[in-house]
């Protein structure tokens, strides 16, 4: 949501900045624009895609070396070029670019209308510029200006401000949680983004800005201040996520090379925290002795969307391997209903962004009623990660596609790891146990490979006889009930087919009414405790002349001939089912959503980092 890219050193920095916007163009937005002081200050701004500002940039290119640029996701105002960012204020000397909701930009904009400043678009962002403004004639430098203007607004934001008059310099300040912001550290240049992977070709050295830090940053340095003045002293992180990992390569889209990236992201996740000999996991970074790991009561899970359901499938493998109570939220719930936590508690967030509000909230209020705070979150340094007390980071890699899909077979993967561990140290796992689990853990990434092959399920047939259905409905049981909600989610993001997921159980009390020659349902139907069942409700489906596609071990036959169609699966134990389970479903909504000529790596109106409440 809303992206942030600057730069300030001897490059021509509209190019460095538009090359930067078109790597957090994942995020989603509507309309961008860029501002450049080369001199004086100059603006291009256009609707709709980056390809739109790339034309107005040919036809009169902003030279110099400073720029700051912002693709919006429109809040206040629709998305047409008035409200796209950078605003500037009556005099063109001041651009403000800003990632989040001014809550009481009515207030102001009314003061500061009552004081005679003229506005030109319907943004919230544009008070920020008025503000500026307003300081800026009263004799202060553009930072003084900046702090008493960032003072004034209420919500949370991330804001980047430059100045004619002070042509050396940008000014970006981060405000509570609404996305991150990062600074990144080069030679003689230095940069700032919404996300790593805007500046990845330049510098893998950041600094990440907390709530109410303020940089002041120029091509020679940087420094760095609280809001209220005071100093403050930044480490750098490195970033070790491989430049490469963010680029398409031969792929067509994004979201079909994070598909094929899930054997090698299941692995680095393995390595490392397995010993194969003994069967042992480790996980230092949540800082647990075995006798606190024995008095968590109950573990809650929090997440949204996505990983919302990877949570729902680490449930079934931390009740059943640590033998701990566990609950899911929708993190977007949870503060509203008053939950019931104590200090035995562990709140565990799952976020791939690890920006996500809602899921924020939710560890805060955890934090306000005292519980452990643990996540397992993608990106290093996000807000997620920092108020966490332990965090697990997922090797997904960057994720550019706005559907997720190597990061929720990470996360179940880590999620595994994770249920393995605590089981270990609560005393409710064996070795025995461990060493056979470890087993099938192993050969994991080589099966998830098998899935991936060219010629393992006929998906242009699927595609054929299914990608002009309206609806499709999902069923699956036990684990794999997750694992259908997170197929029709996929459908639904990038294909826009209405498709629903539901326990299988559920389907005679309600769903099997829609149940006709139309509407395909896809049944999960995998050799594990509820395989029976499962088979009981394609022979339901069946009999009400519905259309059955199996998802099915490889070896199963018997539901091969009850089916209309099959997607395939190798076997492996039933608790790590759903890592295998959910690829050939990524794969399918993949080429459907190919073949309907859908925008696959940014669906309509999705955004990758929801942080607006
Ligand atoms: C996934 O395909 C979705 N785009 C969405 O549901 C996502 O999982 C959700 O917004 C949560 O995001 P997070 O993991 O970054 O917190």
């Amino acid at each position: 949501m809303c992206g942030i890219v600057g730069y300030i050193g001897t490059k021509d920095a509209s190019t460095v900045v538009l090359n930067g916007l078109k790597k957090l163009e994942y995020r989603g937005y509507d309309s961008a624009g860029i501002a450049s002081v080369n001199g004086v200050l100059d603006i291009r701004r256009a609707q709709g895609k980056l390809s739109n500002l790339e034309v107005k940039l040919l036809e009169k290119p902003l030279l110099g070396n400073l720029a700051i640029g912002h693709t919006r996701w429109a809040t206040h105002g629709p998305p047409v070029e008035r409200n796209a960012h950078p605003h500037a204020d009556e005099a063109n000397n001041v651009a403000v670019v800003q990632n989040g909701i001014v809550e009481n930009f009515m207030a102001l904009r009314r003061q500061l209308q009552d004081e005679g400043h003229e506005f030109k678009s319907d943004t919230d962002t544009e008070v920020i510029t008025h503000l500026i403004d307003k300081a800026l004639s009263t004799g202060s430098d553009l930072v003084t200006a900046c702090r008493w203007a960032f003072q004034q607004l209420e919500g949370a934001h991330a804001i980047a401000v430059t100045s004619q008059q002070e042509p050396d310099k940008i000014v970006v300040v981060r405000l509570g949680n609404a996305g991150g912001v990062i600074v990144g550290l080069g030679n003689g240049e230095n940069f700032l983004a919404s996300d790593i992977p805007a500046i990845l070709d330049h510098t893998q050295t950041v600094v990440f800005l907390e709530d109410q830090d303020m940089a002041v940053i120029t091509a020679k340095g940087v420094t760095y201040s609280r809001l209220d003045g005071s100093p403050v002293e930044k480490q750098s992180t490195h970033i070790n996520w491989d430049p490469v990992s963010a680029v398409k390569g031969q792929y067509t889209h994004f979201m079909e090379k994070e598909i094929h990236d899930q054997p090698q992201s299941i692995q680095s996740t393995i390595r490392g925290r397995v010993d194969f000999t003994t069967g042992r996991i480790a996980f230092e970074e949540l800082h647990l002795t075995p006798e606190q790991a024995k008095e968590i009561d109950r573990v809650m899970i929090v997440a949204c969307g996505t990983s919302f359901y990877a949570g729902q499938v680490g449930r079934f493998m931390l009740e059943k391997l640590a033998r701990v109570k566990v609950s899911v939220e929708y993190a977007s719930e949870f503060r509203y209903r008053d939950p019931l936590i104590d200090d035995k508690t562990v709140i565990l967030a799952i976020s791939q962004s690890g920006e996500t509000v809602d899921t924020l909230a939710a560890l805060e209020e955890g934090r306000e009623q005292g519980a452990q705070l643990w996540s397992i979150v993608n990106v290093q340094g996000s807000m997620v990660h920092k108020i966490s007390d332990g965090t697990i980071l997922m090797q997904a890699g960057p994720e550019i596609g706005v559907a997720s899909t190597k990061a929720f077979t990470t996360t179940l993967t880590d999620l595994f790891l994770l249920s393995m561990y605590l089981g270990q140290q609560r005393g409710t796992l064996s070795d025995e146990e461990s060493f056979e689990l470890v087993k099938h853990l192993a050969h994991l990434p080589e099966l998830a490979g098998e899935v991936l092959k060219d010629d393992y399920n006929d998906y242009e047939t699927l595609v054929h006889h299914y990608h002009k259905k309206d609806h499709f409905l999902y069923l699956g049981r036990g684990a794999n009930y997750p694992i259908a909600m997170e197929g029709a989610l996929k459908l639904k993001e990038i294909s826009y087919i209405h498709a629903e997921g539901y326990p299988a159980g559920e389907m005679k009390h309600g769903p099997i009414a829609l149940i006709d020659e139309d509407m395909p349902v896809l049944c999960i139907v995998t050799k594990d405790n509820v395989y029976d069942k499962m088979l009981s409700q394609v022979e339901q489906v069946r009999a009400r002349d519905g259309v059955v596609i199996a998802l099915i071990n490889e070896d199963d036959t018997l539901v091969a001939e009850k089916s209309t169609h099959v997607l395939r699966i190798p076997t492996t134990h039933p608790l790590l089912t759903p890592i295998l389970s959910v690829i050939p479903l990524q794969l399918l909504s993949y080429h459907i959503a190919v073949r309907r000529g859908a925008d696959v790596d940014q669906p309509r109106n999705l955004a990758k980092s929801v942080t607006v409440e």
